[in-house]
């Protein structure tokens, strides 16, 4: 029985990266084979989806789709081809190459202890002010802040109910916050980032240099 999938998105066009940053390698390895990997190592399955023009060829896996124009649609499209009777599901993305198996377990463990989801959040280190065009309207209190990666893990029938409705969002947990769903923060890992930009390849590369040296 599948209890733990996991869905590894990776349909992306990578706009501000400047190509499918996805297929993009560090120290020798695709950051999509380093994300399907991850999460082998802490689910019993792993859903792949990947940009429609692009035929799978990393390690085996349950399944491959295509994705969709928006993350969330890509993340449905995983969704859609999860074990039906799978218990828990993580969503995680492929541009995330630094998380570590202790968040995956950290974020599965929230979840089998009783939360709708669970992601891992840092603190926020600066100052944060909401604007409106170029006017400061108020500086936010950053005690109360956290910003928030992947993996993130979810009951499987409450991912699937907040999905339900096509609503988009830049993460699952949104999503689930807004179907009435309890999600916890558990510690996150400020070298996880997101390889959004170019420079954040080299500056992986220096993170896993530095945690290779300690
Ligand atoms: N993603 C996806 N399907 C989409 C958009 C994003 O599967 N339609 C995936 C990306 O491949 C990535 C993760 O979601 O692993 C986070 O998205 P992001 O960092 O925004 O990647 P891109 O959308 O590819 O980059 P950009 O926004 O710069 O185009
Ligand atoms: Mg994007």
């Amino acid at each position: 029985m599948v209890r733990v999938s996991a869905i590894v998105v990776a349909a992306g066009s990578g706009t501000r990266f400047g190509t499918a940053k996805q297929f993009a390698t560090l120290r020798g390895s695709r950051l999509v084979d380093i994300a399907v990997d991850a999460a082998h190592q802490s689910c019993d399955e792993v859903v792949v989806v990947l940009p429609a023009d692009v035929e799978w060829d990393g390690a085996p896996v349950a399944a491959s789709v295509r994705g969709g124009a928006e993350r969330s649609d890509s993340v449905r499209a995983g969704l859609a081809a999860v074990a039906p009777d799978t218990e828990i599901v993580v969503v995680h993305d492929a541009a995330r190459p630094l998380a570590s198996s202790q968040v995956f377990d950290a974020v599965i463990g929230a979840v089998r202890d009783g939360a709708d989801g669970a992601v891992p959040g840092v603190p926020v280190s600066d100052t944060i002010k909401r604007v409106d065009g170029d006017r400061v309207v108020e500086t936010v209190d950053r005690a109360s802040l956290v910003a928030v990666q992947t993996p993130q893990a979810f009951r499987a029938d409450v991912l699937r109910r907040a999905h339900a409705s096509g609503s988009d969002a830049t993460d699952d947990a949104a999503l689930v916050e807004s179907v009435g769903g309890t999600v916890v923060v558990v510690p996150g890992e400020p070298a996880n980032l997101k390889v959004t930009n170019e420079r954040d390849l080299a500056i992986a590369e220096s993170l896993l240099s530095e945690a290779n040296r300690s």
